[in-house]
Parts: C-alpha cells; structure tokens; sequence
C-alpha cells in the first residue's frame, strides 16, 4: 500500500499482495483551488481514416440525415457531451495540409495524398469553413493546428486573417466573404505545429524553439490584437528535455502553452487487440495510462521553475489507448473498438487532469470517431456510443467546477508481483454548490471498499450514477449498442460526514452530493 496524496499523487510500480480493503479519504476544500477547465474534456479530429469522411462529414447528397455534409446523429451526441473544443486538423496531417487547398468552390479544390494514413486520396471537400461551421453546430470551440513543417508564418498568418478579420481589412478575409463567409469566426487556440520532434519536421527542440518564436510573430500584432492563445508542440511522454528547452528559450510573450502526447501502447511492435486482451495486457495498458500521473507532474514541475506564476498552460493535447486496428480495416486507419478498459483509461486520466488542474488547462482524447480511442464509432448510417464515451458524460460535471483535493492512500492491483494503485478519484463543486467525486476501481479481480471522509463540505442528499460490466473486454457493436452503458447508482450512504460505498472489479462511480 502507498500514499496518494494531491497535488503529487504519485503513480509507483510496488510489489505486494492485492487484497480488498477499505480505502480511507479526505475531502480537503482548499482556498485557492483551481477550476477544473472545460476545456480538459477536449477532442480531437484529424484527417485519419474515417474520422471526418464517414465519421463527421458524409457530404450533403448523403442519405444520413445531415446539415451542409455533416452527420446530426454525430452532432447530436457530441452536443450532449457538451464537448468544449475540437482539435483539427491533426496531427501528423496538419504539417502536410496546406488550408488554401481546402477553401473555396469544392470542384475546384485540388486533391492530395494522405500520405500519413493509408495513402488515400484526400480530395479537400471538407475544409476551414466546413470545420470551423461544423464548429458552431457542435457549441464547441475550434482549435486550429498550424503546419510548420511543411509550411510558412506567411500561410499562417493568413489562414488567422481568412478565420478572423472583419471583411474587407485584407485579402484573405474578403475571400472569405466571397466564400459565403461575411462574419469571422474569431478562432482563439492555434497550435503552432504538431510533433516537431517527429512526423511535424523531426526537429530538435532548440531548432522548434527559434521556428516556434518566428511563426509565433506573425500570428497577431505588438498586442496581439487578435488575442490568439498560440500552443507549442509539446513533448512525447517523458522527454523533459523538450520541455525545458521550450521553456527555457520561448520568451513568454509568445507563447500560451505547451502541448505533452502521450498514448498508452503496450508494445508499438504489437499493440494487440482492443477486444481481446488478457488481464496481463490489461494490466500493461493501465501501466501505462497511469505514467501520465508522473509525465504531467515533472513537465509541471519543470514548467514551475520557468514559470513560477503558471501563465503557461499545459494541453496534453492527445491521449488515450492505441491497438491494433480491427482486423479486416486499413491498417493506415487507426479504427479500433473499445472496452471496458477504455472506460479505465478514460477515467483514471481524467482524474489526473482534474487534479492538476491548476497547470493542466486543455485535453484532446484521440480521436472523436472512428479512431484510436473514439467516443463514437459510425458504420454507414449506423452509430454507437462507446464505453469511453459514457465515461465523458458522467465526468462531463466537473466543467469548469472548483477542485476538491482528495487525500488517500490506495490499496494495490497486483498482478504478476506488479502493482498499480487500485483506485484513483478526484471531486469537484459546481457553481449550484453541488459536489461531484468520481471514482475509479481498475482491479480486475477485487472490490474495494471506499469511506470517504466530507464532514468539511456540509453534504445532505447523495446520488450516483455507475459504469459496470460483466467482462473487461465487454464493448458496444452496432448489433447491440446498449450493451455497456451507464445505470443510476445506489449503492452508496452518506451518514455522519461520510460516504460508504462499494467499488466492484473494473466499475467507475460518478456521485453528486448536494448540500
Ligand atoms: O492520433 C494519431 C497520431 O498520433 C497523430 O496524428 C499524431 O500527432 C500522433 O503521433
């Protein structure tokens, strides 16, 4: 057993013996707790298989129900998941994609190579102003990733004039208004480049660094008029060193956050399936989803030197679990089913951005639909909702809520004479002064017993919803796409500032405490 406590809940391989036990916690209100941003239940969607052509966009002579190309039945669910923002348009794709090819009357866009994912033709029907209208239909806000690799601060300077200008100041936003766009859309997250250490130009940080400072002038004005929020690319997983270098020669005038990616693979060599695993893949995959603990608390820490007064944000702008594609589908098309496992990853990671909440400011799961960790999958006409998704939507509580650090110490998952930590949590209050605390059992095998300790918070009623199933491989197909799904939870008391409850195997309980 080992110590968890907030803000450094640290994430430790410990050997031991797994059995139930009573988990003891703490809510302890803090003063100057942070808001859980919105914004940390982000999405992402990039030109990658059938995320956008099949997933979001079926073009408007499609006999799915649509608005100008795009899916209602995909609006529709991700409208009720209140999905703050939308990531677009990668990605490996963003540094190749050049937005003028995807502008302007569709027969006259030119196609190109996806040459990232599967070689197939990209024929550029859906571009700036289907993302950013597609936007608006959704409430979301966009964020734009700029090509660095392959393009120019000129490119980018005027892809923010085409998306933001008043008509008529320059040429871009007048072309934009012969395109049937009088009214900017005011884009505000602009990502200046993706993966630079990799598929966005394989730089070196110090190399990115001056690239970064370059493209970052041209975004806006001495005052940055324009109020763009510029992102740096950020580091994979545990190189530190990008992020210092990043920190270290980015002056802060220019820069509003830095990205961190990272996905929780097993093997990159062999992924193995996403439905049929078994419980030692399980338990590497949580292992894995759980070094995102110690990746965000040392790039935070090394923020912390740099910055000390936090202006720069942190977005992990891509996580979630990465298999091998579905058997019989594009290898190039990242499509894969999700589990009760993905329900795991989900929200054990959320838990861990909620409670660094004071640096961690934005998230983008990857991806939205059809790809890698997706909340919907789409199969013609047909659509489900994943276990991820319905992870999504319980958590979808703690939008823009003030954290409620939790103190605990958890009992183990031990599996092989390796540990992880069992459970993991975080809470919340909402402007309605309600408390949210959602908890998660990753044990495949033992429940556990949770005694939470809110005499601080002043809690009367008690409700709670809960995601369970039989098997962790358990998913939704389109034959049956009910089968994981949410159910309202009774299973907990509140009596004498405390909440008791029971957590069974691989099961996720979101409870709202009012006052
Ligand atoms: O999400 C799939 C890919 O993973 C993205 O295009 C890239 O940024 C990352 O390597």
């Amino acid at each position: 057993m080992h110590k968890i406590f907030y803000p450094t809940l640290l994430i430790l391989l410990l050997g031991g013996t797994s059995f139930a036990q009573t988990v003891t916690m703490r809510a302890a209100p803090q003063d100057d707790a942070p808001t859980i941003s919105r914004h940390i239940y982000g999405h992402f969607a990039e030109h990658l298989g059938r995320c956008i052509y099949g997933g979001f966009y079926v073009g408007d002579t499609s006999n799915i129900p649509n608005r100008e190309g795009v899916r209602l039945d995909v609006v529709a669910a991700l409208r009720d998941l209140k999905i703050p923002n939308l990531r677009w348009p990668g990605g490996c794709f963003a540094d190749t994609y050049h937005w003028k090819d995807g502008i302007g009357p569709k027969e006259d866009r030119p196609s190109i190579l996806n040459v990232w994912w599967g070689n197939v033709k990209e024929d550029n029907s859906f571009g700036t102003n289907e993302f950013l209208n597609m936007c608006e239909l959704l409430d979301t806000e966009p964020y734009l990733s700029a090509n660095v690799g392959s393009g120019t601060p000129q490119e980018f300077a005027d892809w923010i004039k085409y998306t933001n200008h008043p008509a008529g100041t320059s040429p871009m936003p007048s072309l934009r208004a012969e395109y049937g766009r009088e009214e900017p859309w005011k884009v505000k997250y602009w990502g200046i480049g993706n993966e630079a250490w990799g598929c966005g130009g394989n730089m070196r940080p110090e190399y990115y660094a001056d690239l970064y400072r370059r493209f970052a002038t041209y975004a806006s004005d001495w005052n940055n008029t324009d109020g763009i929020y510029k992102i740096a690319s950020g580091a994979s997983g545990g190189d530190y060193n990008w992020t210092k270098v990043l920190m270290e020669n980015i002056p802060k005038n220019l820069i509003d956050a830095i990205a961190l990616h990272h996905y929780s693979v097993i093997d990159w060599g062999n992924k193995g399936s996403a439905k049929e695993f078994t419980e030692e893949q399980y338990f590497a995959t949580m292992a894995e989803a759980l070094k995102m603990e110690e990746f965000v608390a040392k790039h935070v820490a090394i923020m912390d030197e740099h910055d000390p007064e936090k202006k720069v944000d942190l977005f992990v702008d891509e996580w979630g679990g990465w298999y091998d594609v579905e058997p019989g589908t594009n290898e190039g098309f990242l499509y894969q089913q999700n589990t009760m496992r993905d329900a795991m990853i989900a929200g054990t990671t959320l838990n861990i951005f909620n409670n660094h909440a004071d640096r961690v400011k934005m998230a983008n799961l990857a991806q939205a639909v059809n790809v890698l960790q997706a909340v919907i999958l789409t199969e013609g006409e047909k659509m489900l909702l994943t276990p991820t998704y319905h992870v999504m939507k319980m958590y979808a509580v703690h939008h823009d809520a003030t954290l409620i650090p939790l103190e605990f110490e958890s009992p183990t998952y031990t599996h092989d004479g390796e540990s992880l930590p069992a459970i993991s949590a975080s809470a919340s209050r909402d402007s309605s002064g309600n408390v949210h605390i959602s908890l998660v059992n990753i044990d495949a095998g033992k429940a556990h017993t949770i005694e939470l300790d809110v005499a601080a918070l002043n809690l009367g009623s008690l409700t709670g919803e809960i995601l369970t199933s039989a098997a962790l491989q358990d998913h939704n197909t389109f034959e049956r796409p009910d089968h994981v799904k949410t159910a309202p939870f009774t299973g907990a008391t509140l009596r004498n500032g405390k909440i008791s409850l029971e957590l069974a195997p691989f099961t996720l309980v979101v409870l709202k405490a009012g006052e």
